[in-house]
């Protein structure tokens, strides 16, 4: 990926499917209501945390089925902050996947706690319980399992395991809005769900994130922690029924949403099934079309789930078609398609090989999968003929 891509046309290599317009990896679907929306949020006057912000949390608690719902400016905020509400002490240990985004590692480090590594299934590319057992000590408190590409995890076996150790449960929801388990939705299950807005998530507010939980307390804590740790509601000091003085009861963050952020996630949400029904077609066509190629396809999801379809990834064994993911990669861009790669696995990464001495061979899947993954473009935004461009350059990347 380091070295630049020859600027191959039409003529040196007829055959090479070149789309006129780069196709941007994970651009979101944004309709006129949001905009409509936004723009009455400028309007009004009140452009911070506020009603929109309000009836966006409402709506999230109503969809994922639990008693709070706080919005928040990111998943990673959310993950920090449900770290710190749940009652652990500095050091204690917290078991989460090297097949993961570094926000989930870091929200770890970030609270104090010592992160602990479990390697993940090679089929589900999700952290695999049996790993998890290994790697229990009287020091563990916390798991924190990431849905990942909007795959649930082994629910049962992970609750199982978190029931007989007392331990916390944080479920990373960045890729899995949509997803339920047993016919629960995921993020319902755990102590914390966090949910990620980032412009290519399955819902966008531009920047964005949602903490549920069914605890009222740590409800109370997320909320404070993710304004100052000013005293309940301080955001509204400037409203119509007279200036609140407030206190600061903790030393907390800024990590409070705005209504203009929510502005676009009321709408986001209200359209989530419809999005969700067009990913889950693109991701069957993908399924079939991309069949006979030398590539891995993603596994099925499993009955009596519902996946999320964030990600489509291909992974590209070298061995299997005598190319090399980068390679890939390389290739897609030739012919105007953006990728993406989720994820080069966290032991790969020198600030956590330097912090914590984790090297990437003892995380086998991990480390295998984070070298051969690519993920195609998934968006609710694609049309027909985007999809079939993606599909003839797939198979153009793996010949040419
Ligand atoms: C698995 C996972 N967790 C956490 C995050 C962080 O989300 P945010 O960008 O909203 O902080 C991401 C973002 O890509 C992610 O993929």
């Amino acid at each position: 990926m380091n070295t630049p891509a020859e600027p191959l046309t039409e003529q040196n290599l007829p055959s090479m499917p070149v789309r006129k317009e780069f196709l941007t990896f994970g651009a979101p679907l944004i309709g006129e209501e949001e905009i409509q929306e936004v723009v009455a949020c400028l309007r009004s006057g009140w452009i911070g945390t506020g009603p929109r912000v309000t009836e966006f949390e409402r709506q999230f608690r109503e969809f994922r089925g639990t008693r709070h719902a706080v919005a928040v400016n990111s998943c990673t905020a959310g993950l920090h902050l449900s770290l710190l509400a749940s009652g652990l002490n500095p050091g204690d240990e917290v078991i989460t996947t090297p097949m993961t985004f570094c926000a989930t590692v870091n929200a770890i480090i970030h609270a104090g706690l010592t992160p602990v590594l479990a390697d993940v299934d090679p089929v589900t590319q999700n952290i695999d319980p049996h790993q998890v057992a290994k790697v229990i000590t009287p020091r563990t408190r916390a798991i924190v399992m990431v849905h990942f590409a909007g795959r649930p995890c082994d629910m049962d076996a992970l609750l199982g395991l978190a029931r007989r150790h007392r331990l916390k449960i944080i479920e990373d929801c960045a890729h899995a809005a949509e997803a339920s388990y047993g016919g629960r939705p995921v993020g319902s299950f755990g102590d914390f769900g966090c949910f990620s807005f980032y412009v290519t998530k399955n819902m966008t507010t531009g920047e964005g994130g949602m903490v549920v939980t069914n605890d009222d307390e740590a409800q109370v804590k997320v909320k404070m922690l993710a304004l100052h740790g000013l005293t309940r509601d301080a955001w509204n000091r400037f409203g119509d029924d007279g200036y609140r003085h407030y206190e600061v009861i903790e030393c907390g963050f800024k990590y409070n949403m705005t209504d203009i952020q929510a502005a676009l996630g009321i709408h986001q949400l209200r359209r989530i099934e419809q999005n969700w029904l067009r990913r889950e077609a693109i991701w069957n066509l993908y399924a079939r079309e991309l069949a006979e190629l030398p590539v891995i396809l993603p596994a099925r999801p499993e009955p009596n789930t519902k996946h999320s379809f964030h990600l489509f990834t291909l992974q590209i064994d070298p061995r299997a078609c005598g190319r090399t993911r980068d390679e890939f990669v390389r290739n897609m861009h030739r012919c105007n398609v953006g990728v993406g790669v989720h994820y080069v696995s966290i032991p790969d990464h020198p600030y956590y090989q330097r912090t914590f001495g984790w090297t990437p061979g003892d995380f086998p899947h991990a480390a295998r999968i984070g070298n051969q993954t690519v993920s195609i473009p998934l968006s609710a935004k694609l049309s027909d003929q985007d999809v079939a461009n993606v599909i003839e350059a797939v198979g153009y990347s793996l010949r040419c």
